[in-house]
């Protein structure tokens, strides 16, 4: 800290006293630094084909979408503020092969429900995930070749699967499954056959993490991966280093936007990623983040709202412009309620 902003931040008791800011509502709302809207948050969906479960286990009060459910769905969370959707397609088992073959259809479940929320709703952001692991007969993000997870030849599949998602009209692709080159890749694929205006949200620094746990339960892919994992290609949860380098190197590829994740086990990533790129920056509570404040609030340790609302404005302090969270729906009716009593 420089010696200008150090003496700034003096203060001595009893002339300065930090207490006088805090003592009425209208005080603390004035003075907070960060707040948190609904129109920075995206909600993540699961989506369902007829032949598969609506629910599973994992997430209480998340579960697997019919199209019609979803487009009912975002018709009641689009006025509250919440403008974009995350989509991912759970395909019957049986559908899944080691090319995974149905990333490529076009007449698909996710090209089908991209269509149809951007026919209903055009001013509903639609962002889809660009990864195989909903698709592979082995639960992997990448195609298996020789026993490895091949880069190169999964980046083919890839550019493929992202341009099949730009023709149903997706607004802006967010790559997953950490393969070296995948943003360069994608870019110029897309730019080739005139996609200029779908974005790429990256995930640039995406870790080795235990807490996708249930989100591999929605997709089924758990049972796909056995005791397989997927440390080859995320991140090691020990380097920061490692983090900001994927993150400069995407941003050269020409990534429009950044994902760090986890969330909030990883806010550090955020703010360090923020300081030094200056490109927004969104943070993912995971699965099991959510599972984790529904389980403990189900057996009594806080209350959930309280819990998700605190842990929602934590990322906006970290420097997150905006949070990728399940509880989206849920949050937006809070904070409208919360405007409602701030204003009364
Ligand atoms: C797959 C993908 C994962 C998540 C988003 N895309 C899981 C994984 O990498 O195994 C996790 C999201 C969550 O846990 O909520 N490419």
């Amino acid at each position: 800290m420089s010696n200008v902003s150090s003496n700034l931040l003096v203060g001595h008791f009893p002339q300065t006293r930090l207490r006088r800011n805090r003592q009425q509502a209208w005080s603390r709302h004035l003075m907070a630094e960060n707040t948190l809207n609904p129109e920075d948050l995206i909600w993540p969906v699961f989506v369902r084909e007829e032949s598969v479960e609506a629910d599973f286990k994992t997430m209480p009060g998340v579960k697997r979408y019919l199209l019609s459910e979803l487009l009912d769905d975002i018709s009641k969370v689009a006025p509250l503020g919440v403008k974009s959707v995350m989509l991912f397609p759970t395909i019957s088992r049986d559908k899944r092969d080691d090319n995974a073959s149905d990333a490529f259809n076009e007449e698909g479940l996710l090209c089908k429900t991209v269509q149809a929320i951007k026919e209903h709703f055009p001013d509903v952001g639609v962002i889809t995930d660009v990864a195989l692991d909903p698709y592979t007969s082995h639960g992997q993000d990448g195609l298996i070749i020789e026993g490895e997870i091949d880069n190169d030849e999964t980046l083919k599949a890839l550019e493929r699967h992202a341009l099949v998602q730009a023709r149903a009209g997706v607004d802006v692709i967010a790559p997953s499954e950490m393969m070296d080159g995948r943003i360069g890749a994608i870019r110029k694929a897309l730019d080739a056959e005139g996609f200029q205006r779908v974005s790429l949200m990256s995930y640039a620094a995406k870790y080795a993490s235990c807490l996708y746990g249930p989100f591999r339960d929605a997709l089924g892919s758990k049972n796909c991966l056995g005791l397989a994992d997927k440390m080859t290609y995320q991140m090691d949860p020990a380097n920061l280093n490692e983090a900001l380098r994927e993150v400069a190197m995407d941003i050269q590829e020409g990534a429009d936007s950044i994902i760090i994740k986890p969330g909030m086990p990883y806010l550090d990533v955020v703010r360090q990623v923020k300081d030094m790129f200056k490109i927004p920056t969104l943070s993912f509570q995971v699965s099991a983040e959510y599972a984790m404040l529904k389980y403990a609030s189900q057996a009594g340790a806080f209350n959930f709202d309280d819990a998700i609302l605190e842990s929602l404005l934590c990322f906006k302090r970290a420097g997150a412009d905006g949070i990728i969270t399940y509880a989206a729906p849920h949050v937006a009716q809070l904070l409208a309620d919360q405007r409602k009593q701030k204003s009364a």
